[in-house]
């Protein structure tokens, strides 16, 4: 197995990246973590409040698509493996103002590619491709959206041709064929995976799972996309994050690997379990700075509004060429995963109320400053 030397995570202040940055600095003690996020509406930084202190983790404020930051970084940190997690990622957004989705997600992928062949390189074959020097690996976090949508049956795996059908998951998609395209044509060490809907702490309020457990809180309506019957594959984020480190670590070069959990749940199971448990935890537990009445958090807080455009009906991942090939497989049960992510958001309100406020990217300005 590669330990790395030095890793470079990228929008490591999101939801998925501040989990990833924990679990590495708590599992490869010995690896050095620098952590790059633009902070942008989604980067927070109190995500991270409890390593800021570790001498393993860095933070630095900026862009991935920013060429001579990224190349400066490489020449400071010298970086064997790079974890691409910096993206535009929510699909609504997308639907609204896609441009963004495009240079964040696509250029700001080819810009660290690009930088992780120079400074890799250490000479050139009798054909022409770049050799590098040893262990390294430039790892891309893509998701199941790439494969589009699916029916009723199937699930995808890893030949799925792909067929994004959003923005969003159009860019993701490019992003991955622009990676797959440095691997064959300059022999970059590259792994992909692509994961289906993640949930656990730490997660922007602008996803299902949050947003409804912030709005059942404050006894407001819950929003239904249509009928509600679309169904994700739902994946507790530490298990994504451990399913990254083993593709990390024991992948192989060149390779795409899924990674799933088996939980396929219609959008209002999921609602009707948020519902369910948010009043049983509430009815058997206190908080500060909760003062929802149980008795008024019913189902007639769901309300069916106007779809999503081009709203992809079902997502599942099969899951085993990861579970067979590198011995991965998912720790969390969604029964137990929800229950733990509800509370979580219940005895982190004040996280819950800092992030939903209009004020808080001058809370992160500040943090950013003390650094
Ligand atoms: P997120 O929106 O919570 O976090 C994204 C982070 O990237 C933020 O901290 C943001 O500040 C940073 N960022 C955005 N643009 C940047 C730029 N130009 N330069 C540097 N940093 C930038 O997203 P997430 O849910 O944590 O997702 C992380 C990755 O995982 C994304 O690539 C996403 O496509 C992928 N993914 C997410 C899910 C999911 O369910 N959330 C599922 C599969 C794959
Ligand atoms: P989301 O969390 O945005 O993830 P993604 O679009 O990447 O799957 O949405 C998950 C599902 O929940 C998706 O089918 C859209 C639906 N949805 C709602 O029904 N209401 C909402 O308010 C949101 C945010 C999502």
């Amino acid at each position: 197995m590669n330990e790395y030397k030095t890793i470079l995570v990228t929008g490591g202040a999101g939801f998925i990246g501040s989990n990833f940055v924990k679990y590495m600095l708590e599992n490869h003690p010995q690896t050095k973590i620098v952590n790059l996020d633009l902070l942008t509406y989604a980067g927070n930084l109190e995500n991270l409040n409890d390593i800021e202190e570790n001498e393993n983790y860095v933070f630095v404020k900026g862009d991935i698509r920013d060429k001579e930051l990224v190349k400066n970084l490489f020449d400071e940190y010298d970086f064997d493996a790079v974890v691409n997690f910096a993206a535009e990622s929510h699909v609504d957004r997308s639907i609204e103002e896609p441009e963004i989705f495009l240079t964040t997600n696509i250029l700001g992928t080819q810009n660290l590619l690009d930088n992780a062949k120079a400074h890799w390189q250490i000479g050139t074959d009798n054909e022409g491709y770049p050799i590098y020097r040893d262990n390294v690996r430039f790892h891309q976090v893509s998701t199941d959206e790439v494969y589009g949508a699916l029916g009723k049956e199937g699930m995808f795996t890893e030949e799925t041709p792909l067929s994004p059908n959003s923005p969003y998951s159009a860019s993701k998609a490019s992003a991955d064929m622009i990676s797959r395209a440095y691997n064959n044509t300059f022999k970059l060490p590259v792994t992909i995976t692509r994961c289906s809907n993640n949930y656990g702490p730490y997660q922007f309020p602008e996803k299902l799972i949050p947003l409804m457990i912030g709005n059942v809180l404050e006894l407001k309506d819950l929003p239904i996309y249509g009928d509600g019957m679309q169904i994700r594959d739902w994946l507790h984020v530490k298990d994504h994050c451990s399913g990254i480190d083993t593709v990390l670590h024991h992948g192989k070069d060149g390779e795409v690997y899924n990674i799933g959990g088996n939980n396929e749940k219609a959008n209002i199971e999921i609602v009707d379990l948020i519902i369910e448990n948010t009043k049983k935890d509430l009815e058997e537990n206190t908080y500060e700075g909760i003062d929802t009445n149980p008795d008024d958090i019913t189902e007639d807080l769901k309300i069916h509004v106007k779809d999503r455009l081009g709203h992809d009906k079902r997502y599942a991942i099969d899951n085993t060429k990861i579970t067979s090939e590198l011995g991965w497989s998912p720790s969390y049960t969604f029964e137990d995963g929800i229950v733990e992510t509800i509370n979580w958001y219940l005895e982190n309100q004040d996280w819950l109320d800092n992030v939903r406020s209009g004020d808080y990217q001058a809370y992160y300005e500040n943090m950013y400053s003390k650094k």
